[in-house]
């Protein structure tokens, strides 16, 4: 509206409408809209209460309600016209019910400000996503069992510096996502619980002298309660922020996973084959395969870790209680959103479809003298050596393996007591590396045993 009409909402002191680049500047319609279907809620639960508490007539907030039931249509149906000149959701959705209604619809905004409708429209918007999340995390756990079940005696090698470290098994390495994204999983549910409480109320920072019931609309709108503190509730965004923290963590998992994926189902690894459905091809190299999928869930990392940067410096500094620099909240936390929703599907969808090769698991496993610290720990056990000797004399023998080209277990025992005169032919019962992993059964290790205890574990929680 670069006229000089004022605004229809609030232009009652305007001589002039605005520049064209204040209207630009200002307008948040462009991805507010976004918060529809929440802030028509907000709105239905504002109008009963209003009724309820006997600010409006029963009649007016009967007519609010549908009016804006019949606008959430038109939003849906995608016939509703959107207009920046009414800056925002909140206004755009006002004017209509104006237009529909005609004077009741000037009586919603009673009692509420844009402040704290704003501050419950989007509270409500990352609580969904929260939920939404929970459930992309608990698809994905759920793969990741299904693996680590088919795998949990599979022996593959574990890594250090991704140098070859001890054999663990491939059921315990998937289990080791489990853990992480049920952490992620719970950092949200933790999130979503202090940040149930309902805005709604607090008008524009101060609450408001109309004998409102906060308590009915929070209720309402399914918070737990509402916010005790009107200027803090107008002007806290703590709960994006958390939001972006969880989801920032999660997408670093999310990323070390895809990570892992790249290199393992590389010629070289050939540790898992991904399926057509989650791999591209190249245009000009007919044998190629590409994780794209896996590679792009290493790059969104970056955008969310970027969404909570940049949130943490708009809310830097604002001095209580709203300020405009808080209209910047939402694109960030969109974006972030749906990166961390499309990342998590596909990662579900590329654990789910893909094959671990296990006689490539198994001959990696063996190789790169991986059962040296158990040669080591026989040492200590049978010999009585004490472990930095032990530790010792094992180098020793990996030297002369590494220099014959071959792996431990095909020193002989003349070359194994040409070190140690203490070593047995027993030793070569831990060289092995299925006696290897099944020997490392303390609490949380990779024998195949600890790793169905925690499947089932999990299995019981997650059903
Ligand atoms: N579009 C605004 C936002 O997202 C709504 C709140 C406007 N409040 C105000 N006092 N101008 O922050």
């Amino acid at each position: 509206m670069s006229d000089n009409s004022s605004n229809q909402m609030w232009g009652g002191r305007f001589a002039a409408g605005p520049d064209a680049i204040m209207e630009a500047i200002n307008a948040s319609i462009g991805f507010d809209k976004r918060l529809a279907a929440q802030d028509i809620a907000g709105s239905r639960a504002h109008a009963a209460m209003l009724a309820a508490t006997g600010i409006i007539s029963d009649k007016d907030a009967e007519a609010i309600r549908e009016g804006l039931l019949t606008i959430l249509s038109e939003i849906e149906g995608g016939s509703f016209t959107f207009s920046t000149a009414l800056e925002d959701i909140h206004m755009n959705v006002e004017a209509r019910l104006k237009e529909l209604l005609g004077e009741p619809a000037g009586r919603l905004h009673t009692a509420r400000s844009r402040n704290d409708q704003v501050a419950t429209d989007f509270r409500l918007w990352v609580r969904d996503q929260i939920d939404a999340a929970d459930e992309g995390l608990t698809a994905l756990i759920r793969a990741l069992l299904t693996q680590a079940e088919a795998g949990a005696d599979w022996v593959m090698p574990g890594f250090t510096h991704l140098q070859t470290a001890q054999p663990v098994t491939w059921g315990h390495h998937m289990m080791a996502y489990v853990e992480m994204f049920a952490r992620d999983r719970s950092r949200l549910r933790d999130a979503r619980a202090r940040m149930n409480e309902s805005p709604l109320g607090c008008a524009a920072l101060a609450g408001t002298g109309f004998a409102i019931d906060r308590e009915m609309t929070a209720r309402e709108l399914g918070f737990d309660r509402p916010a005790a503190n009107s200027l803090d509730a107008v002007s806290d965004r703590d709960f994006a922020l958390e939001f972006l923290s969880c989801a920032s963590i999660c997408a670093m998992h999310l990323s070390r996973l895809a990570e892992e994926l790249v290199i393992w189902s590389s010629a070289q690894f050939r540790f898992v084959t991904l399926s057509d459905r989650f791999s591209t091809g190249s245009s000009i190299m007919p044998q190629k395969k590409n994780p794209d999928a896996a590679e792009l869930l290493r790059a969104k990392v970056g955008r969310i870790f970027g969404a909570n940067v940049s949130l943490m410096m708009v809310m830097k500094g604002l001095p209580l209680a709203y300020s405009k620099d808080m209209q910047e909240d939402k694109e960030q936390v969109f974006d972030a959103a749906d990166s961390l929703m499309l990342a998590l599907a596909a990662m579900e969808g590329m654990v789910r479809d893909m094959s671990a090769n296990r006689d490539a698991l198994r001959a990696a496993a063996a190789s790169g003298f991986s059962t040296a610290t158990d040669l080591a720990d026989w040492l200590v056990r049978e010999a009585g050596l004490p472990f930095r000797e032990a530790h010792h004399a094992t180098g020793s023998l990996v030297a002369m393996a590494e220099k014959a080209g071959c792996d431990l277990p095909d020193l002989t025992l003349e070359q194994m007591q040409s070190v140690n005169p203490a070593i047995t032919e027993g030793v070569y019962d831990v060289l092995g590396v299925d006696n290897s992993v099944a020997s490392r059964t303390s609490y949380g290790g990779t024998a195949p045993d600890q790793v169905r205890a925690q499947i089932a574990r999990w299995k019981e929680i997650v059903g």
